[in-house]
């Protein structure tokens, strides 16, 4: 009976270490060393005696985002890039504030699931599943709510109230990427060959090179 347990904890060990997507700590910490040069999978650690509370800490999520764009929206991040000391740890957060009806338009964070709670507003959000389905599962959340994407899947948030909205979300990854689909498809450099792109969504050249102009 012991033996069994004691398998089936060995099983369940390897198994979460398998499926973890960034890999478990091996210390402590590895605040990331911004002076080395050197590549590897994240970022080297500088010594550890020559951390600080400052390799963990960020100030300014309280402030407001500005969203004068074309989206209406800003995203403030704090992943490895703004926190050295979150490299190796698997999570990072944002805050998103929107203007009425402002846009975080549809993307995909290739490293990370997010789960993203509401502060201030009224947000529509949704997902959209993998091929075939692609079926779109949405909801419009009200302050307090929480929501969840999956890793990998394209996403949205729109603001449907009439007032500003904040919202804060969390990563499992120190540095999720993001992938915007209309940058991504019409806004690469080089472009993507317009044979490619007038096939792919069935519309003409000229429609092709409008929507390249704009990203
Ligand atoms: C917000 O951004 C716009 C556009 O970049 C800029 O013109 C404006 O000065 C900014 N406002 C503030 C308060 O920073």
């Amino acid at each position: 009976m012991a033996n069994h347990i004691l398998t089936l904890c060995l099983l369940v060990i390897t198994c979460s270490a398998a499926l973890a997507f960034e890999p478990s700590p091996l210390q402590d910490f590895c605040v990331a060393d911004a002076t080395s040069s050197a590549k590897v999978n994240g970022l080297v650690c500088k010594d550890s005696k020559m951390v600080e509370a400052k390799d963990f800490f960020f100030s300014g999520l309280h402030l407001l985002g500005n969203t004068s764009n074309f989206l209406g929206s800003k995203i403030t991040p704090v992943n490895v890039a703004q926190v050295p000391g979150l490299n190796t740890l698997g999570v990072s957060i944002v805050r998103i504030d929107f203007a009425p009806m402002g846009l975080n338009p549809p993307h995909y964070h290739p490293r990370a699931s997010e789960i993203l709670t509401v502060l201030e507003g009224t947000l529509f959000v949704g997902f959209v599943t993998s091929n075939p389905e692609n079926r779109l599962i949405s909801k419009v959340l009200q302050k307090g709510d929480v929501f969840v994407f999956p890793m990998g899947l394209v996403h949205f948030q729109r603001n449907v109230g009439h007032r500003n909205a904040i919202v804060m979300a969390g990563f499992g990854s120190q540095n999720p990427g993001a992938v915007g689909i209309a940058n991504a498809v019409f806004g690469s450099n080089p472009a993507i060959p317009n044979e490619v792109l007038t096939t792919a969504f069935q519309v003409d050249k000229n429609l092709i090179d409008s929507l390249q102009t704009k990203f």
